[in-house]
């Protein structure tokens, strides 16, 4: 099977007088026509520009500096901005965190579900109307009858958010990112939100790229999981192989930071020192490893150079100097 997304070598920079900080630096994944892949990582180490960078919408001041990304078979980066405008919200749609910022508050919520059908083309207002009501069941949306005609500062933020889904969803995309969706939400209305996600996978066979911080909200959602660390990628691999068996020490120490069934009782194991900042690794001292600096394994060649990819297996890959692959494939053979 062809892979619905490949990301080969993403660098993207941030612009600082005439440089480039490295936000990401040279990362390389794949989704498959219905799969969930999770990226999962401290706070400032990537996640969402990774994700922007898919549809081609990064911020002002921010670029790709190096390598790109291929969407069911084509190069976006050599796509016009109009051709763009058809794959956004259309084949590819994002939904983010705060539902409230990326809705239209002066706009009734079955214009707004209706909008991006609008854009790609749909005209007869009967068909709209009929899969304006469709999608707001698909998602959970009670009495949509009524609830199209009011306002989102009307609704709670479980109900905006379900509308945020709904509006991704409803051009019935082939991949949907979803940016910390459920991260604002509280956690009864966390867990519906990730039901749903699993629900929209499931039926529509929509592939999903999800973020968040959380590796127990991951565990519960996703097939594959890609672990960044300071605009790198240092471990991936299947939900099952990252859990049981995380070889990256920063991997480790996410793991130890969630309380998991399995480990009740035991310590958290907190990991000491932050994330460095863009403009530290900027500097030439950052070459290497960049988790060194807080690694309690670290020695000095981890400072000289990035490591290469460390097959592990299948679907699961590290890079860490200090892996020594043959004695970690011995959990495979077991
Ligand atoms: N528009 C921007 N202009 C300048 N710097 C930015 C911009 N957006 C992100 N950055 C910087 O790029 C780095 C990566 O940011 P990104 O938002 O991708 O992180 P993240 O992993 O999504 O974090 P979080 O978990 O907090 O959402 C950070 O150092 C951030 O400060
Ligand atoms: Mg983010």
């Amino acid at each position: 099977m062809m892979p619905l997304l490949r990301v080969e070598g993403l660098s993207v920079g941030i612009r600082r007088n005439r440089k480039y900080l490295p936000a990401v630096e040279n990362i390389s994944f794949k989704i498959m026509p219905g799969e969930i892949v999770g990226i999962v990582g401290e706070s400032g180490c990537g996640k969402s520009l990774t994700a922007l960078s898919i549809p081609g919408l990064l911020p002002q001041g921010v670029e790709l500096t190096g390598g790109g990304v291929i969407f069911d078979g084509r190069d976006i980066r050599g796509l016009s901005e109009r051709e763009l405008c058809r794959i956004r919200g259309n084949e590819i749609s994002m939904v983010f965190q705060e539902p409230m910022t990326s809705l239209n508050p002066l706009l009734r919520i079955g214009a707004q579900i209706a909008e991006p059908l609008k854009l790609h083309g749909w005209k007869n207002r009967k068909l709209i109307g009929d899969e304006v009501m469709d999608i707001m069941n698909k998602v959970g949306l009670r009495s949509p009858e009524k609830l199209i005609h009011e306002y989102p500062h009307q609704l709670s933020g479980g109900m905006r958010q379900r509308v945020m889904i709904a509006l991704a969803i409803v051009c019935k995309p082939k991949l949907l990112i979803a940016d910390e969706p459920a991260t604002a939400l509280d956690v009864t209305i966390q867990a519906q939100i990730l039901r749903l996600m699993k629900r929209i996978n499931r039926d529509l066979g929509t592939s999903i790229l999800f973020i968040s911080h959380d590796l127990g909200v991951i565990n519960r959602i996703c097939d594959r999981v890609l672990v960044m660390y300071s605009g790198r990628l240092v471990e991936e691999g299947t939900v099952r192989n990252i859990f049981f068996h995380p070889v990256h020490e920063y991997t480790r120490g996410l793991m130890g930071s969630i309380p998991v069934r399995e480990r009740k009782g035991q310590a958290l194991v907190n990991i000491p020192g932050k994330v460095p900042s863009i403009e530290e690794k900027g500097e030439a001292h950052f070459a290497g490893c960049p988790f060194a600096p807080r690694c309690v394994r670290a020695e000095d060649r981890c400072f000289a150079a990035f490591p290469k990819a460390i097959p592990l297996g299948e679907n699961h890959s590290v890079r860490c100097i200090l892996v020594d692959p043959e004695s970690e494939m011995e959990y495979v053979r077991i």
